[in-house]
């Protein structure tokens, strides 16, 4: 009888597994386990593991995670459909269950829904554009920043020190990102950064245990949180503790807001909309002070850790290539000198952007992207999707085939660069994503990215603290980042 069970029990796991797909009108894909789905083949680097799974099921396939999920990891689908039809693409397949847990519903700018999302992504582009994204203040405070930072590496250097670049980087980022939304600065070491950058860190950290993510499709996995040491209640401490910080900033910047005057920051921009609606007796739709709360907790989640970890990796690829280094500091001794850099200085500094392209490629810093819903029926790679499917555009997974990048984990500014030495970008490059839902924050991000990194080189070489480079080994989370590591730091002036 047992026999005859298991014999039943594998039947029936083997057969679920090669006809959920079909029986549920999806793209093929890895044969799911009942209730586990994919999760037990997700162990290694996601980008790797659905670049193999798109050779072996074709452009667009289906993955249970542990509900299903149609994945594009090809560059020229994710062009037809994600970039050409984006319209069908705006939405994003909400973890509605976490969500009602740690914000009362879809709030903010990342989790949130069509409707709301579309007054607040519209608002929010153009608030951040009035109060100048790249506005000479936000860039001159990057400067600031940059060279505070060198100085303080220079110092270390000096004193014989070897540098962990992680806190000065985690301090300039900060600041930008706290003056960008509530217009004001702290301190360059303002403790409270400290605090922000450790609750949001823990917050990526639960956000993908196990426990917290099959909440969503399984929500009585809340009682086997005590089994799991309670990660679902210490992801509601954490998100109340990170939200209760930032009502106050709130509170602060409300405080000293002028609504005759132009607008500092985003918080601002968002109190003298909601007020400027209550005047006019207007509908405050969407615009509500828990929205603006929310909002303020993505520009932080979302602009913070990637930007940081991405001058991470690139500090670490730039120490264990030290030609490409070498390079950069040419091109920045010919063109430029010793006086501050700007923006404006991009064109003449092709190795730059070239290498600061490949930083991305390589760091790769999401494995995953962010899942999208399919707001109309649609068909891909004759697939027919039904309208409400969860879909995610896998570009992280482009950016490892070696297809398009010859040995792709080889660290070469030179694939950007053509014959007459300028930049190229390369449209397979896309780390801030495409489409409707792509990175809000990508302007601040490049200014970030190329102000910082063009100053860190100008002044200091960067090498290994011993013969041999450290291996680059990565943690993995909601973003993929560099161990700790330290380097030897030496002034060029
Ligand atoms: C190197 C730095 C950054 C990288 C690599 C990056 C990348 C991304 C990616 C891949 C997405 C998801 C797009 C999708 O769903 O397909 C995203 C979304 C987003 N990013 Fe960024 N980002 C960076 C910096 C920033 C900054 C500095 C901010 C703001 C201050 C920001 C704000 C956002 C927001 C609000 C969203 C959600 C957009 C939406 O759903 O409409 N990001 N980013």
């Amino acid at each position: 009888m047992i026999l005859e069970l298991i014999i039943a029990g594998i039947v029936f796991i083997v057969a679920y597994g090669y006809l959920i797909n079909r029986t549920r009108g999806l793209p093929p894909g890895p044969p799911p386990l009942p209730l586990l789905g994919n999760a037990l083949s997700l162990g290694e680097p996601m980008d790797h593991t659905f670049l193999k799974w798109s050779k072996q099921y074709g452009p667009v396939f289906t993955v249970w995670m542990p509900g299903p999920v149609v994945v594009i990891a090809d560059h020229q689908t994710l062009q037809d459909t994600i970039v050409k039809q984006g319209d069908l693409f705006g939405d994003r397949a909400l973890p509605i269950n976490q969500l009602k847990m740690l914000a009362d519903g879809p709030y903010g700018l990342v989790f949130c829904g069509n409707d709301v999302w579309k007054e607040q992504r519209r608002f929010a582009l153009h608030s951040l554009k009035d109060i100048g994204f790249l506005s000479a203040s936000l860039q001159e405070s990057a400067k600031t920043y940059a060279q505070q930072i060198v100085a303080d590496w220079k110092k270390e250097g000096k004193e014989g020190r070897n540098v962990d670049v992680t806190e000065n980087i985690m301090y300039g980022v900060a600041n930008l990102i706290w003056q960008l939304t509530f217009g004001r600065t702290l301190g360059f070491k303002d403790p409270l950064f400290n605090k922000v950058e450790e609750i949001i860190h823990r917050m990526f950290e639960l956000f993908v245990h196990p426990c917290v993510s099959f909440l969503d499709v399984f929500p009585l996995i809340a009682y086997l949180d005590p089994l799991f040491g309670y990660p679902i209640r210490r992801m509601c401490a954490t998100s109340k503790e990170s939200l209760e910080i930032l009502q106050k900033e709130l509170e602060l910047t409300e405080k000293t807001l002028d609504v005759d005057e132009e607008p500092r920051c985003y918080a601002d921009s968002y109190l003298i909309e909601m007020k400027r609606r209550e005047a006019k007796g207007e509908p405050l739709g969407s615009f509500t002070r828990h929205q603006l709360n929310l909002a303020a907790l993505d520009l932080w989640s979302a602009g913070f850790e990637t930007t940081v970890t991405t001058l991470r990796f690139a500090v670490h690829f730039l120490m264990s290539n030290p030609d490409a280094q070498r390079k950069m500091q040419k091109e920045i001794d010919e063109e430029i000198g010793q006086r501050q850099i700007s923006m404006e200085d991009q064109k003449a500094l092709p190795y730059c952007m070239a290498a600061i392209h490949e930083i991305q490629r390589v760091g790769n810093i999401g494995e995953i992207n962010f899942f999208r819903e399919t707001t109309g029926e649609i068909t891909i790679a004759g697939h027919k999707i039904p309208i409400g499917t969860a879909i995610l555009p896998q570009f992280p997974s482009v950016h490892v085939d070696p297809e398009h990048f010859e040995r792709p984990d080889y660290f070469c500014p030179e694939r950007h660069i053509n014959e007459a030495g300028e930049f190229v970008k390369d449209p397979r490059v896309t780390p801030f994503s495409f489409g409707k839902r792509a990175c809000l924050g990508e302007g601040l991000a490049r200014m970030e990215l190329f102000i910082f990194l063009t100053t860190f080189v100008q002044h200091c070489t960067f090498s290994p603290t011993s013969m041999i480079p450290p291996k680059l080994e990565c943690t993995r989370g909601l973003t993929r980042s560099p161990v700790h590591y330290k380097v030897k730091v030496t002034a060029r002036f």
